[in-house]
């Protein structure tokens, strides 16, 4: 029997509103997903004015490193012979070290350009997040005319080393690293980083924060190696902690990058 339209209609409409209330059952009833459209950080943990997550530890210790004997470096250039553009195209990881030393002049130069103090206020070369100082230059001297073999600390604000303890260290890069490149590299610059620094202000993005410094330190130390005819290379493969050791530093403060650094012809 033909059905009349309005019956169709009718039959049509119970049948949708089934399938919906059908849906809608289903959706509350069982588990399901949904997308939700994160339009500001969560921040699950307190939040503080610059918006870092903050749970700082309730004490620590923040270390200040005083040397008994310091040795002042030359006074670095501030006009070289290479355009910083010639240097970004030239830029590449050098690893075969002469067997000649450095001149003191040269390593004066790199630690000023990896943090050297360059404004009347105590700013330096690489940026820093909120002008702090989470990151340190130790050098480690193996052959540089003019200077002991040893471990010392860059004091930017005298441009001069700290030094930390004579020395020849090369049997001790077995423990740090199993590459041959600082072994056999007349310096070696070791950033360390300061795992605690202005940690009440940046919270969990202290640490981030020291990487993205000492990264700004290394690029300004390809370029000055560059501009100097020098060879190196940044090394991110090491035992941090055995790094950490033999600088000397707290754990706290462990070691973030190794530059070894030398002659290439
Ligand atoms: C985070 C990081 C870690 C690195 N670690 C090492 C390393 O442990 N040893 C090494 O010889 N080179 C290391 N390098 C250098 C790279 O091997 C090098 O940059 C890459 O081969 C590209 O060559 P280029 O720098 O000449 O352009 C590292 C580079 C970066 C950015």
């Amino acid at each position: 029997m033909e059905q009349k339209p309005n019956t169709r209609i009718i039959l049509i409409g119970i049948g949708s509103l089934l399938f919906i209330a059908g849906a809608l059952f289903s959706y509350i009833l069982y588990p399901h997903e949904k997308t939700v459209v994160v339009t500001e950080p969560v921040i699950i943990e307190q939040q503080n004015e610059y918006n870092y997550a903050w749970h700082a530890p309730e004490e620590y210790e923040q270390t200040v490193r005083l040397y008994q004997n310091s040795i002042s470096l030359p006074e670095p250039k501030t006009i070289g012979d290479l355009s910083v553009e010639s240097a970004i195209f030239a830029r590449r990881s050098f690893r075969d070290f002469k067997d000649s030393p450095l001149s003191l002049e040269e390593v004066s130069q790199m630690l000023w350009a990896g943090m050297g103090v360059t404004s009347e206020d105590g700013r330096r070369s690489a940026p820093s997040a909120g002008g702090g100082k989470p990151v340190s230059l130790f050098i480690v001297v193996s052959m540089v005319e003019d200077l002991e073999p040893g471990l010392y600390e860059y004091l930017e604000e005298s441009h001069a080393l700290g030094l930390v303890r004579e020395g020849e260290f090369s049997e001790e890069w077995a423990k740090i690293t199993t590459q041959p490149h600082p072994k056999n590299a007349p310096a070696v610059i070791l950033l360390t980083g300061d795992m605690y620094h202005r940690y009440h202000i940046y919270g969990e993005a202290t640490e981030r924060l020291l990487l993205q410094e000492s990264g700004h330190i290394a690029q300004n130390l390809y370029l000055q190696a560059e501009s100097l005819g020098l060879g190196m290379t940044v090394m991110g493969g090491f035992d941090p902690s055995a790094g950490q050791e033999f600088v000397g530093t707290k754990e706290n403060e462990p070691v973030v990058y190794l530059v070894p650094f030398g002659k290439k012809e």
